[in-house]
């Protein structure tokens, strides 16, 4: 599959990491793989299962056997997360499952047991990778590698807006400190913790809006993939 290009895009929550995945995979009609879902599906699952975070054994026994599926409207638009066949969607989008999904995210045989899965996304004609490792690990042979950045006060103020326009109530200080508690959990795990690949482009969004990040990562996207009619 070498010669199916990878774009990975990494970074913390907030960054605008999701809806540039889906405008790039919508624009390019690639595929599309949310990682993140698939560390949340996990968390609802064992959840569900009644299996604590230090339950290691049973975690990596329900990520080698998760049912999840993901369904899609054409190549790039994620319409729906199933977890045993059952509409998972809205209930892995909280910020409880998030947090869930960040304690057993640290468990090294859990995110092996992740790995393939991930690796299945890597189709013709081409794949947008949203995570925390997708450049680091998933894909290191990645054809474009952006990082994602923005200040942690930035990042709680766009999920506070996010969270007020779906009618969800939320306390800004509240979300700042489960923010910057996830980013520490996610960035100083031992097993593929979040950071910049090596040969990635780094984006500082804090002060850009979202259509200056993508009209800077489309010219990106223009001058690093080979062949591209767009
Ligand atoms: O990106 P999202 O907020 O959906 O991710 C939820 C959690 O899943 C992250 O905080 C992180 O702990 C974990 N995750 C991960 N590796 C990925 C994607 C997500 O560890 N590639």
């Amino acid at each position: 599959m070498s010669n199916v290009p990878v774009i990975t895009v990494d970074g913390p929550s907030g960054t605008g990491k999701g809806i540039i995945c889906s405008y790039l995979a919508d624009w390019l009609q690639w595929h599309f793989l949310d990682s993140g879902a698939l560390y949340r599906v996990l968390a609802l699952a064992a959840e569900k299962h009644h299996i604590n975070s230090d339950e290691e054994a049973k975690l990596v026994n329900l990520a080698e056997n998760l049912n999840v599926e993901f369904e899609v409207a054409g190549a790039g638009s994620l319409v729906n997360v199933l977890l045993d066949g059952e509409v998972a969607t809205d209930d892995i989008r909280t910020e409880t499952c998030g947090n869930a999904a960040s304690v057993i995210a640290p468990i090294a045989k859990v995110r092996k047991a992740l790995l393939s899965r991930q690796r299945a996304f890597h189709e013709p004609p081409g794949l947008i990778a949203d995570g925390r490792d997708m450049g680091t690990v998933v894909f290191p042979e990645a054809t474009l590698k952006i990082y994602l950045t923005a200040s942690a006060e930035e990042r709680a103020k766009r999920r506070y807006k996010q969270l007020k326009e779906k009618g969800i109530n939320a306390n800004l200080r509240d979300l700042s400190a489960a923010i910057a508690e996830r980013d520490e959990r996610d960035s100083t795990r031992a097993a593929s913790p979040l950071k910049a690949a090596e040969d990635a482009i780094v984006i500082d969004t804090s002060s850009l809006d979202i259509d200056a990040v993508l009209a800077n990562i489309s010219e990106l996207v223009r001058n690093t993939v080979p062949g591209l009619q767009k």
